[in-house]
């Protein structure tokens, strides 16, 4: 780590020679072929979608690859290895979120592996209900509408729609108040202690969808209040399909395990088994032990970044995407009416183009990453009135300032010229046609000889 990033050093610096020394942790120098020929620097403003591998996570998994060996289940010296690696990374990640003493990592594939975990760990009693708002990504959706839960449309203003769950809440028992602590299609921030608060006063638990906030902000789930939080590696700059769910012992102890099968029990007849407690209750099958040390290798690092490196990051680029956002004449879609903290995540419409024709014309002739459709948020975008979808531009520690501009300015060209290349619908989805970028040598090209169609559905 570079003495600019010197975790002691507050407040963090900023300036070119910050954000370049951020963008080195990521190796945020990728070249990408545009549609016509030259070769750019990858503006990746995809963050929010999946966050590319940080350098010293990929030599942590480097380094435990040649010892790579079972978990739990070894006396060989590779197998301890990687036990107490991957027992390791569940305190490291206990720590990274301020677990309390008593609180269960569990080790997941992702965020909606974990939030699906909780559903079924409420107990069944008749105030089990869970209560939610209808901003959230459908990981922290389906799996309550999947069981007795009960939607609270978000209101005006932040303090409305608290005051609705409020509302909610003292109408009828619950047992568990689920949010979102950063939405993944606006950025803005909900208020989690004082969500805890209300949660706790009414006689519910409250878990978080870490999913967006914690690559972004501090989280401290004992400071806080927070009973349950899940997140995801590939999000927090760990590409290696592991996610956590954290929290509270009870319910996860007493739950039946999330996959019934080896590792999770404590003894199996063919007439009965004995479950074993949280966390390997829940993490039956051979782990992922790349997964959680990439993880915890992940956490370590934002850890040692200056406390406010991070925020003060992005709240220049945040400034300069809205800014340039406007300018262009480009819609932005917010929750609340008044301006609230948020992450630097911003979803916009550009009034005269679809999404998915602004999200392949920024690739193919801009080199620059996007995500367009509907977030894995349909109720959300619903509420929009955006039903084709919109576009979202969202930034992690890779992104410049001069990505922003790129892409400030090529919308700005889009609106001024139309798009240089042509664009038709292939397989159902709106593609450059034709596409000559190859792909990378180690990739065999699909049929159609240039890069795969993008699988939008969500
Ligand atoms: N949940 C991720 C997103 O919001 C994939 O894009």
């Amino acid at each position: 780590m570079t003495t600019l990033l010197d975790p002691t050093s507050h407040p963090a610096p900023t300036g070119a020679d910050a954000e370049a020394a951020l963008a080195a942790l990521v190796g945020a120098d990728q070249l990408v072929p545009l549609i016509d020929g030259p070769r750019v620097r990858y503006a990746n403003l995809d963050y929010a979608a999946s966050a590319p591998s940080l350098q010293v996570v990929a030599d942590q998994v480097s380094a435990i690859l040649p010892l790579y060996s079972s978990v739990h289940r070894g006396a060989g010296y590779a197998s301890q290895v990687c036990t107490a690696a991957y027992e390791a990374a569940r305190s490291t990640v206990a720590d990274f979120v301020g677990a309390r003493e008593g609180d269960v990592v569990i080790f997941t594939r992702n965020t909606t592996d974990a939030l699906n975990l909780l559903a079924s760990a409420i107990p069944e009693t008749p105030t089990s209900a869970v209560v939610y708002l209808d901003i959230e990504h459908h990981a922290n959706l389906l799996p309550w509408q999947a069981r007795d839960g009960r939607v609270v449309p978000a209101r005006e203003t932040l303090a409305q729609t608290v005051a609705a769950l409020e509302v909610e809440l003292a109408r009828s028992p619950a047992a568990l108040l689920a949010v979102t602590g950063a939405s993944n299609v606006t950025g803005e921030l909900l208020p989690l202690a004082e969500l805890a608060d209300l949660a706790h006063r009414y006689g519910a638990r409250i878990a978080v969808d870490g999913a967006q906030l914690v690559p972004h902000r501090r989280v401290d789930i004992e400071a806080a209040g927070i009973d349950y939080l899940a997140f995801s590696g590939h999000k927090i700059y760990a590409p290696f399909g592991a996610g956590v769910l954290v929290g509270r012992r009870d319910w996860l102890d007493a739950a039946a395990p999330h996959l019934a099968g080896g590792g999770a029990v404590r003894s199996v007849s063919l007439e009965a088994t004995v479950w074993t407690d949280a966390p390997a209750r829940h993490e039956a099958g051979t782990p992922n032990v790349v997964g959680a040390v990439a993880l915890a290798a992940a956490c370590r690092a934002v850890r040692e970044l200056p406390a406010d490196a991070v925020e003060r990051h992005e709240e220049a680029l945040l400034r300069r995407l809205d800014e340039g956002l406007a300018a262009v004449g480009a819609v932005p879609l917010r929750l609340w009416a008044a301006e609230t903290e948020r992450i630097a995540v911003v979803t916009f419409v550009l009034p005269g183009f679809t999404a998915e024709l602004v999200a392949q014309y920024l690739s193919a002739e801009h080199g620059i990453g996007v995500r367009d459709g509907k977030f894995c948020a349909h109720p959300l975008l619903t509420r929009f009135n955006a039903t084709d979808g919109a576009v979202r531009a969202s930034v992690g520690l890779g992104s410049r300032l001069a990505d922003i501009d790129r892409l400030i300015s090529a919308l700005a060209q889009l609106r001024a010229d139309g798009p240089a290349w042509t664009y038709e619908r292939i397989n159902g989805y709106l593609a450059p046609s034709p596409d000559p970028r190859e792909l990378p040598s180690w990739l065999e090209p699909d049929d159609a000889g240039g890069p795969a169609s993008p699988c939008v559905t969500g």
